[in-house]
């Protein structure tokens, strides 16, 4: 499906209701890897904020019962690519020592984002790190690192909706979109 919204035609990747399914298995797959007592979720803002706000109601529905904070990570770009330099822009006020954590985030593209969320609180003493993101974008991999749940793995297209954004737009899609060039 296409549907234009602010002058740009947004093409469907995947609708709300295989999103829905999509975080029911993820919140059962990450019960089954072990994340179920003492279980931390930091969402990593803005861009997870939806699919934070989904994922742990499902995990309530998989029978755990998370704790939930948030870190804001700028990661800057020069043009398309990032540069390599991560700064917490506000960080968690829980203590992770000891405590299974959850990391969640909506694109895993260069890992430069995400290296540094795992390496921040593994540092911190936390007894496991795992990370869980909504997309996977394999091809544009820089730093070492993968996703230990992933929803989709995803063409390598700017994506919108369901709390991605393009320059601050579309966060409010209930769908995975993809903006069409010259659209
Ligand atoms: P990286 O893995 O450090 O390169 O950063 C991934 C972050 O870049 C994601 O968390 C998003 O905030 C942003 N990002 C990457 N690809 C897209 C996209 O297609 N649409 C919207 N944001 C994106
Ligand atoms: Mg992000």
């Amino acid at each position: 499906m296409t549907e234009t919204i602010r002058n740009r035609r947004i093409e469907t990747l995947y609708p709300a209701t295989e999103i829905a399914a999509r975080n029911a298995a993820l919140a059962e797959e990450i019960r089954r890897a072990g994340f179920v007592e003492d279980v931390l979720v930091v969402a990593v803002l803005k861009g997870s904020f939806v699919f934070a706000a989904d994922l742990i109601r499902a995990l309530y529905f998989a029978g755990i019962s998370p704790e939930v904070d948030f870190m804001s990570l700028s990661s800057y770009r020069a043009g398309t690519t990032s540069s390599g330099v991560v700064t917490v822009i506000r960080d968690i006020e829980t203590a992770v020592a000891g405590r299974n954590v959850l990391v969640v985030d909506d694109i895993l593209e260069s890992g430069r984002t995400l290296a540094f969320a795992r390496q921040t609180i593994a540092e911190r003493g936390a007894a496991r790190v795992g990370v869980a993101v909504l997309l996977d974008k394999p091809g544009k991999r820089a730093a070492a690192i993968e996703a230990d749940f992933v929803g989709f793995v995803c063409p390598d297209r700017f994506v919108v909706g369901y709390g991605m954004d393009a320059a601050h737009a579309f966060r409010e899609l209930p769908y995975i979109g993809y903006v069409v060039d010259g659209g």
